[in-house]
């Protein structure tokens, strides 16, 4: 069991934010009157879960944790002619599949890493536009909770559906759309193949957390924390594309240092084992694969 952590930064000031708002009644904004029931995660999916897995997006938020992988399959730049400097990407064809890797763009002002959802749905777009992918993968680092049985190094794939944990809208049907509960594949064979452990996986868009994300990462049972799974799903959702996150521990939520000092000094583990597991990934795909024989 976690312990929720007590920070104080978490006011439930709804009516104080949203003071217009309020005055209406629900059912005028937006909530579905059609008695039909909200759809988990899974059932609401339109993307198939069958056919055969002609292409392949691997996205990544960072290039480092892309670089060394890129390298070592021999993937060639690619500059794309609708989206020309955005989003670094590379591809080859390795046997059946064609291998897509784009990476979240770069943001100059700062020279840093797009992380975080806003460059992720830009990516996801982007991609799902001019790829037209059998499968959209979101890889990377996370954190993980030791108090769940998670180590640093653990490679984790997505199972059952993918939250925010940064999206408080107490408002009617918005706070379920606040909370994601993005589709993802049904994974039968993949983790075994990939030495894999499976959980839910919550996105916010800060490396730490206040007491009411952490509230929500309880609630989900989410095992995986990081900063843009959801925003991937989500895309991939909306266009009916089939999605799989896929990311590494490089620190623990619930660990004893800080969660900087643990990224920076486990980076190198991380990624390596993430570039492992990659491989492994693509040689299956090569062989010729069927969404229902991950
Ligand atoms: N990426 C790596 N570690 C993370 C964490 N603890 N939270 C969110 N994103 C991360």
């Amino acid at each position: 069991m976690r312990n929720t952590p007590q920070d104080g930064h978490e006011h439930n000031k709804q009516n104080d934010r949203f003071p217009r708002i309020v005055k209406f009644n629900s059912a005028d904004i937006g909530n579905d009157d059609t008695g039909v029931p909200p759809l988990d995660g899974q059932s609401m999916s339109l993307a198939p879960r069958r056919g055969p897995i002609e292409t392949v997006v691997f996205t990544f938020a960072m290039p480092q944790e892309a670089q060394r992988w890129v390298h070592a399959l021999n993937l060639t730049p690619y500059e794309s002619p609708r989206n020309p400097g955005m989003n670094e990407q590379y591809k080859s064809k390795i046997g059946a599949v064609n291998v897509v890797v784009s990476i979240n763009q770069f943001n100059l002002k700062h020279g840093v890493a797009g992380v975080g959802t806003n460059n992720s749905v830009l990516n996801a777009f982007c991609a799902i536009n001019e790829f037209k992918p059998s499968l959209l993968v979101n890889a990377g680092t996370a954190g993980g909770f030791g108090d769940s049985g998670g180590v640093i190094g653990d490679i984790y794939l997505t199972k059952g559906a993918v939250m925010y944990h940064d999206r408080h809208i107490k408002l009617g049907n918005y706070e379920e759309y606040g909370n994601g509960g993005h589709s993802c594949l049904s994974l039968r064979r993949l983790p075994k193949i990939l030495s894999a452990k499976t959980g839910v996986f919550s996105t916010g868009n800060s490396l730490n957390y206040k007491s009411s994300d952490m509230r929500r990462i309880i609630d989900s049972d989410a095992l995986v924390k990081d900063m843009e799974a959801a925003a991937f799903a989500e895309i991939a959702e909306q266009f009916n594309v089939p999605f799989i996150g896929i990311k590494s521990i490089s620190d623990l939520v619930d660990g004893n240092k800080p969660t900087p000092d643990q990224f920076q000094d486990n980076f190198g583990l991380a990624t390596r084992n993430l570039h492992g597991a990659l491989t492994k990934f693509v040689r299956f795909l090569a062989n010729g694969r069927r969404l229902e024989d991950l």
